[in-house]
């Protein structure tokens, strides 16, 4: 059966830490990642690749033994990708009271065993807060065209003009 969205439960365990003893953000950025695969591949029923994951703002750390939860739910689908919203929380397992630590987008795209692009089926919104979510997908979308334009201007491979110099900021 189609399943649009996953959670998972667990313990921060001292391998996950970092050198400040809190969680370490790859860690965080780990589990979002397979969160959102779980998601997508429920989703569409195929293999799914990570093509892009919004900004991803850690808000608050997390203590090593804290609870963690993810939920993932896709909020957009288009023709083969599929975006999923993440959110993380954690919470001392010894009181229920979770507190959101980080929220991001992930976007899935579907492909086959040859690594061909899998048509997913289409996820149509229909209560008023599932279509804001789409909304709100499509507008972080249309934010992300300018910042990748940005961003390539970076790539030291962007132009004639650019030597290499990968690291120095791109010209104003
Ligand atoms: C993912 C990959 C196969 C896409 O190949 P591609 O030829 O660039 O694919 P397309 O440009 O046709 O885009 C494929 C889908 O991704 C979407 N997409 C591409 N770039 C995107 C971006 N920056 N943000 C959101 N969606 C994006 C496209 O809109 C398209 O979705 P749609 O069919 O629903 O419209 C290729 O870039 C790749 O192999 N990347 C590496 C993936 C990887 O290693 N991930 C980490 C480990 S899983």
């Amino acid at each position: 059966m189609q399943r649009r969205d996953v959670i998972l439960r667990f313990l921060a365990e001292p391998t996950d830490m970092n050198f400040g003893g809190k969680v370490h953000g790859g860690a965080v950025m780990k589990w979002i990642d397979q969160t959102g695969y779980a998601c997508a591949a429920g989703w569409c029923g195929s293999y799914c690749v990570t093509v892009y994951v919004g900004g991803i703002r850690f808000a608050k750390p997390i203590a090593i033994g804290s609870l963690v939860e993810l939920r993932a739910q896709v909020i957009y689908t288009g023709r083969t990708s599929m975006h999923v919203a993440v959110d993380v929380s954690a919470a001392d397992p010894r009181h229920s009271a979770y507190s959101a630590t980080t929220h991001c987008i992930i976007v899935f795209m579907a492909i086959d065993e040859a690594g061909r692009p899998v048509v997913v089926p289409p996820w149509v919104p229909v209560e008023p807060h599932d279509r804001a979510l789409e909304a709100y997908a499509k507008r972080l979308m249309d934010l992300r065209k300018g910042i990748e334009v940005e961003m390539e201007r970076y790539r030291p491979d962007s132009g004639p003009d650019d030597h290499g110099s990968h690291g120095a900021p791109p010209p104003g």
